[in-house]
């Protein structure tokens, strides 16, 4: 393999929920393609995703999905120099088809397969771009935010490859609060772009939904508390038989609805977005050397998380990495780009054969993670 590594190609692999996605990119940065097969019509009667089901999509798509990402490339396989796919966190029988397909086809190519967390590669999405439309390599340190159905961390990274976490939610993550409150209100599976697109139309009451107080100085998130504001502001309070006689005595009426869907979706969306950009701001404050702010996770495709977020780096001066709206959503372009970075640090040695898959991820568990900055 003598290619230079800004001429390597990395075909990538994702399959760790309801997504399953080939991509190839040039270099670690060039997506020369980014093909999403979603599974989300086969889960909507279900509202979530059904492992199982899941697992078997994943089986039948793997491998048209790789043929058409390297045709849209315009590559041949055996012009492919390694394989990445994402192999933790996620549903285990999900993540166990992409590293199988992965595992085999770096075997039958002879070419190094390298397995990268998922979460660490949605801090890669801000990185790549198609042909020609790549963004400028990023300043470390960087701070990190990853925003998804699965997790909401903060993170400083040293590079792609280093990085350690220094927040995350203590329950729901942000998109899992975007899609409960979204199931509160009767919106279509998957909610987070649906109550997205209905906050647009409704009115963010004032005061408003209450901000979890964790600490004074905390980087952690909470959200469970947001979406019981959110189900008691669209539906009433619920009232035990007790407490509904002894109001009744009281003569009081009953705490009934307040809010209509479109406000609820607005106001939901105000406190959820806020919350996150108040942990944002104090990582900058704590953190003064990181001159970028590196966004990713499906809540990056979020259209006032998006606007709030520009509007902090520009007052404090500092990059915010919006990955296009193909790179915020779960894809195998970023998974790509990261196992690039993470074979051109260990000169192109490919994991061991024995790489699987594991359902949690190890990628930075605290500041004894993986390789602080
Ligand atoms: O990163 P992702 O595709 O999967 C995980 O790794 O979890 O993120 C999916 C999450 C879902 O919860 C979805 O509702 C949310 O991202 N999401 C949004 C928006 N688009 C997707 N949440 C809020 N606003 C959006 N526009
Ligand atoms: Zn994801």
């Amino acid at each position: 393999m003598n290619a230079p590594d800004a001429e390597r190609l990395v075909l990538g692999i994702e399959t760790s929920c309801d997504e399953t996605a080939a991509a190839v990119v040039r270099g670690g940065r060039t997506v020369l393609s980014n093909v999403i097969a979603s599974q989300h019509d086969l889960h909507s009667e279900y509202r979530g995703v059904v492992p199982e089901i899941a697992s078997r999509a994943h089986a039948e798509r793997v491998l048209p999905v790789v043929r058409r990402a390297l045709a849209e490339a315009g590559v041949d396989l055996r012009g492919v120099h390694a394989v990445a796919v994402g192999n933790r966190p996620g549903l285990i029988g999900s993540l166990l088809v992409g590293v199988g397909a992965a595992k085999g086809l770096a075997w039958a190519l002879g070419v190094p397969v390298v397995g990268v967390d998922h979460v660490q590669a949605h801090l890669v999405a801000g990185c790549i771009g198609p042909a020609g439309a790549e963004p400028a390599p990023v300043r470390w340190p960087a701070l990190g935010l990853v925003a998804s159905g699965g997790h909401t961390s903060m993170y400083v990274c040293g590079s792609p490859t280093r990085a350690v976490r220094i927040g995350a939610t203590i329950d729901d993550a942000v998109g899992e609060a975007y899609d409960k409150v979204a199931t509160i209100l009767g919106l279509p599976f998957p909610g987070g772009p649906e109550l997205d697109r209905l906050a647009q139309t409704g009115r963010a009451h004032r005061p408003g939904f209450p901000l979890a107080r964790i600490a004074p100085d905390s980087l952690d998130f909470s959200f469970s508390g947001l979406k019981t504001a959110a189900l008691y502001a669209f539906c009433g309070v619920p009232e035990s038989p007790q407490a509904r006689a002894r109001r009744e005595a009281r003569g009081e009426p009953e705490h009934g609805p307040t809010m209509n869907a479109a406000d609820v979706a607005a106001t939901f969306q105000e406190a959820a977005v806020s919350a996150v950009v108040l942990k944002v701001q104090r990582a900058l404050d704590r953190r003064p050397d990181c001159r970028a702010l590196l966004v990713g996770g499906g809540v990056s495709a979020n259209s006032l998380l998006r606007q709030r977020l520009l509007a902090l780096g520009e007052a404090r001066g500092v990059e915010v990495r919006l990955p296009r709206m193909e790179y915020c959503l779960d894809n195998a372009a970023m998974v790509a780009a990261l196992g690039h970075a993470i074979l051109a640090a260990r000169d192109w040695r490919g994991d061991d054969w024995s790489m699987t898959a594991s359902p949690s991820t190890a990628f930075c568990a605290g500041p004894s993670g993986t390789g602080a900055p």
